[in-house]
């Protein structure tokens, strides 16, 4: 559905018009397209003192053309000079050397003078070590203290700026390309004001322009919105995919299938013998598995019957923890596998009318974070993924005022698409991001709503 006042901000007169009135200003997010390579667009800082800088100049010239350090002979890098024509796209800063209370002002230092001067659209990351792996507690605070900065200056950046925090493990630096190419590009355009962890993890992509080649997918509800944009991303990067829907969709499924080289298969992942059916119809086994298909049935509690109740439990909670199940036991995921849970922010912050689909959603963040342990010793990673306002039929269907207030209500004044939701499962999926594992991470503009 169209955005009007989206539309409107961005022609001349509305954004004159809307200055005027101090009203919001979106902007047009940049959003990866087809026939793209390179991660960035423009001039990347590196800066900082910690030790996790020191592996990025290894493959940094490959994000960006215009490299620079935020001081003279580093990394036999030019040092950055701000001139009137010349601005960043993207800083990078190591705060893992940060360990006093006084030293936590070198990221106003570093980000300050640069932040009324960005590019469109621009890419700012600190880089920390997790609080809950250093023994002084001084230390501890000061890189807990990395989030407070970072969700912060992810709602004051302007013109579609994103901003994230990755606590980078001992072991685990090998795995910041794959992490910084997501997070760089424009595949990131509606993740905002986001904290991961990343751990050591042996597999790698090895080829960055199909980092799925020769793995198979299985994406369930994949016939439309968010579930089809996941099956045609993860076909771009060089994955087989299974697009699953309920037999109602069989027409639509099967015509995307055709479309991006896959197959089709219908199932309701309710009925009694989906999970057996499943492994049937999955002889060679799966490496990546997306768990998309979902629905409401929106009522306040007061308000809500049984049957609204147990269908958005089912579907939406019960069945993906029984077809996981059933696929681990027949041992159709296969090693070094990749679980995707699509969640929701309503899962995080609750929501009026919700309390079965917030429910459900928080439930499969915790089958994330509840199966992650026992799957790390096949080299298998789980995570939530957790949409905010997505633009889909599911939105379109919403009451105008709230409808509008969902697409606001987050630092980047719209609402995401579902391409944005896609490109963060696809980077999921890749070899390399087994490096995460038992975590959520939302793709909502950094919406006002929940932590
Ligand atoms: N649209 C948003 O803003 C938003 C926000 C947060 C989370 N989500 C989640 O993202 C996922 C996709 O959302 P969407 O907006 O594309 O929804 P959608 O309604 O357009 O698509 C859901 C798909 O799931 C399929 N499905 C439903 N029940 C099924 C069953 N029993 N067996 C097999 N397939 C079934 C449907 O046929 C449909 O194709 C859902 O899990 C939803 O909860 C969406």
């Amino acid at each position: 559905m169209s955005d009007r006042y989206l539309a409107f901000a961005n022609s001349a007169a509305g954004r004159r018009l809307l200055r005027t009135l101090g009203l919001p200003t979106p902007v047009r997010l940049e959003r990866w397209l087809p026939g793209r390579s390179r991660t960035l667009d423009g001039a990347l800082l590196l800066g900082g003192d910690g030790a996790l800088l020191e592996s990025l100049p290894g493959f940094a010239h490959k994000l960006s053309g215009e490299l620079y350090a935020d001081r003279p002979e580093r990394f036999g890098l030019p040092c950055w000079r701000r001139t009137d024509d010349a601005r960043l796209k993207a800083l990078v800063f190591d705060a893992s050397g940060l360990s006093r209370f006084e030293q936590l002002g070198e990221l106003r230092t570093f980000f300050q003078p640069e932040l009324k001067h960005l590019a469109p659209c621009p890419r700012l990351l600190v880089l920390g070590r997790a609080p809950e792996s250093l023994d002084d507690p001084q230390a501890a605070s000061v890189q807990r203290a990395l989030e407070g900065f970072t969700r912060s200056l992810g709602k004051e950046v302007r013109r579609g700026g994103c901003v994230q925090l990755l606590y980078v493990g001992e072991g685990a630096e090998p795995r910041l390309e794959g992490a910084l190419r997501f997070f760089l590009s424009p595949k990131s355009a509606y993740v905002s004001g986001q904290v991961l962890r990343l751990a050591p993890c042996a597999a790698q992509v090895k080829d960055w322009t199909r980092p799925l080649a020769g793995k198979t997918a299985l994406v369930t509800g994949a016939s439309r919105g968010i579930g089809a944009a996941i099956a045609e991303t993860l076909a771009r990067d060089g994955a087989e995919v299974v697009l699953l829907d309920v037999p109602a969709a069989a027409d639509a499924l099967a015509a995307l299938a055709a479309r991006f080289g896959g197959s089709a298969l219908t199932l309701d992942i309710c009925s009694e013998d989906a999970p057996a059916r499943l492994v049937e119809a999955l002889p060679e086994g799966i490496d990546i598995l997306v768990h998309n298909a979902g629905i409401t049935r929106d009522k306040t509690l007061a308000k809500m019957n049984e049957a609204q109740w147990e269908a958005v439990i089912e579907v939406n909670l019960q069945a993906p923890h029984l077809l996981t199940q059933a696929l681990l036991q027949a041992g159709k995921l296969r090693e070094q596998g990749r679980v995707v849970l699509i969640a929701s922010i309503s899962g995080i912050a609750g929501n009026p009318g919700q309390s079965n689909y917030a429910t459900s959603k928080a439930g499969l963040i915790g089958l994330a974070q509840a199966w992650a342990p026992t799957l790390a010793g096949r080299g298998i990673s789980i995570n939530a993924v957790a949409p905010g306002f997505i633009e889909t039929r599911m939105t379109a269907a919403m009451p105008l005022a709230l409808r509008e207030a969902g697409r606001r209500m987050n630092a980047l004044g719209q609402g995401g698409l579902p391409q944005d939701v896609a490109e963060t499962v696809a980077w999921l999926a890749q070899p390399g991001s087994g490096a995460v594992s038992g975590q959520v991470l939302r793709v909502c503009g950094q919406s006002l709503l929940g932590a």
